[in-house]
């Protein structure tokens, strides 16, 4: 079936789509994630070797399906980074983010200077995010383990399932 997303690193001219797509989503978001309308703005001024974004986009509309961090970059012996992602209303639930995930990690394990180069890739998601850990599962990533009071969302500490995918897993290369 041909993609109905692309992936792409953001730019300034996203920033106000991302910031009307956050501000739609806000109740879809806001059980799991802080809703900040600027993110992109602030992401944009981080970039560098420990963080790289991508936003996946609509291809029949161009419209803001969702947004992936890879955050935590390390290199070395490790070559691992974290996804951090939200999906944005009216794409969410529609499995356009999954199929942008699948082309961003596919990017994460693409050799530089086209991909990031990486080994492994972890996502964390709180144990009663079931769309988080379904997306995780979806993506072929591990159980690792459960890691208590490991993020600061929303005012609190929490619990996090850790889920693990080494690039020898992944389907994509
Ligand atoms: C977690 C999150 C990113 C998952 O994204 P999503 O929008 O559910 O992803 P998709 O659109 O790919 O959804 C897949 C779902 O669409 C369904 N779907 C509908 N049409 C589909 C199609 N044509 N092809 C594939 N799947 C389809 C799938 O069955 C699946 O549903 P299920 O999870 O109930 O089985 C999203 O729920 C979100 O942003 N949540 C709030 C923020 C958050 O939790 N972030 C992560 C913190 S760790």
């Amino acid at each position: 079936m041909a993609p109905r997303v692309l992936v792409r690193a953001p730019a300034e001219a996203d920033v106000a789509a991302v910031r009307a797509a956050v501000l739609r989503s806000r109740e879809h978001i806001a059980p799991w994630n802080p809703v900040v309308p600027d993110v992109l703005a602030d992401l944009l001024r981080r970039q560098g070797d420990q963080l790289r974004t991508f936003i996946i986009l609509d291809r029949a509309d161009g419209g803001i399906v969702g947004r992936c961090n890879v955050a935590n970059i390390v290199r070395g012996a490790f070559c691992n980074g974290t996804l951090g992602y939200d999906s944005y209303l009216p794409y969410a639930g529609t499995g356009r983010m999954t199929e942008g995930m699948r082309l961003i990690v596919d990017r994460c394990f693409a050799p530089e200077p086209d991909g990031l180069g990486l080994h492994r890739l972890e996502i964390n998601a709180q144990p009663d995010n079931l769309r988080s850990v379904a997306m995780a599962r979806r993506l072929g990533f591990r159980h690792e383990g459960f890691s208590p009071r490991m993020l600061y969302i929303n005012g609190a500490w929490r619990d996090h399932d850790r889920f693990a995918l080494t690039a020898e897993e992944w389907p994509g290369l």
